[in-house]
């Protein structure tokens, strides 16, 4: 994982709502932009305009009803989508690709949180992304009580739109929150745990640490 290698990077940034990753995928994307690195930032649900399209549906609060094997297939699909028209060729040209969400959010608000397993999420995984699995994830962990204060904050500001998610019980999120645990043990040579408290600058420092610990082993 040298900065001047031409090898491309695929990263991603996982967490509960409200855990701030997608701050701190903007800031490391920043500093690698300043060491001239071509950095691509992307986001799941809703990297490409056929993703946006999936998001909309995802999202939208009257989509109540949505079975939890459609709504899997529709992250899937917004993601596949992603591989072909972001991902790959962004990899292809040596670049560094940041994902804000990936197959991690599924193994834990499907997987877990709607209790569908994780077998399902990693063979449909296999299919959409065909084989291609993030470099280093960062985990962007918060305590569930934060994470509700901050989604719950969040939701109060925004439009009606965005908010199906933000609506789970309780019981649901700490299901999500077992299952980045369960991730975590699964895979520990590819996912990093970040402590998610304190100021936005401590935990970019923090992200900036593992990701520089990582390097040695991607080169
Ligand atoms: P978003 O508004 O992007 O929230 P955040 O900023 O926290 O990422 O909403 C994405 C929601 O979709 C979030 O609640 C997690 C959920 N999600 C899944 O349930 N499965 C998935 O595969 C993905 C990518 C997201």
């Amino acid at each position: 994982m040298s900065t001047t290698s031409r090898r491309g990077l695929f990263l991603t940034f996982e967490g509960l709502d409200g855990c701030g990753k997608t701050t701190q995928m903007h800031l490391l994307a920043e500093r690698l932009r300043a060491r001239g690195e071509t950095v691509i930032e992307t986001v799941e649900p809703g990297g490409t305009e056929i993703g946006m399209g999936i998001r909309r549906i995802l999202l939208d609060p009257r989509n109540d009803n949505m079975g939890s094997e459609a709504e899997m297939l529709l992250y899937f699909a917004a993601r596949a989508q992603n591989v072909h028209e972001v991902l790959e060729p962004a990899v292809a040209r040596g670049e560094i690709v940041m994902s804000d969400r990936w197959t991690d959010s599924t193994w834990a608000y499907q997987g877990y949180g709607r209790e569908l397993g994780t077998e399902v999420v990693r063979d449909l995984d296999a299919i959409a992304c065909r084989g291609r699995r993030p470099d280093v994830t960062f985990w962007i962990d918060i305590d569930l009580e934060a994470s509700l204060l901050r989604a719950r904050s969040r939701n109060q500001e925004r439009a009606e739109q965005d908010t199906r998610m933000d609506d789970q019980s309780r019981a649901f999120y700490e299901r999500v929150y077992q299952g980045y645990l369960a991730l975590e043990e699964t895979e520990p040579e590819r996912v990093v745990r970040i402590d998610g408290r304190g100021s936005v600058e401590t935990v970019a420092e923090r992200v900036m640490a593992a990701f520089e610990a990582r390097r040695g082993s991607h080169v």
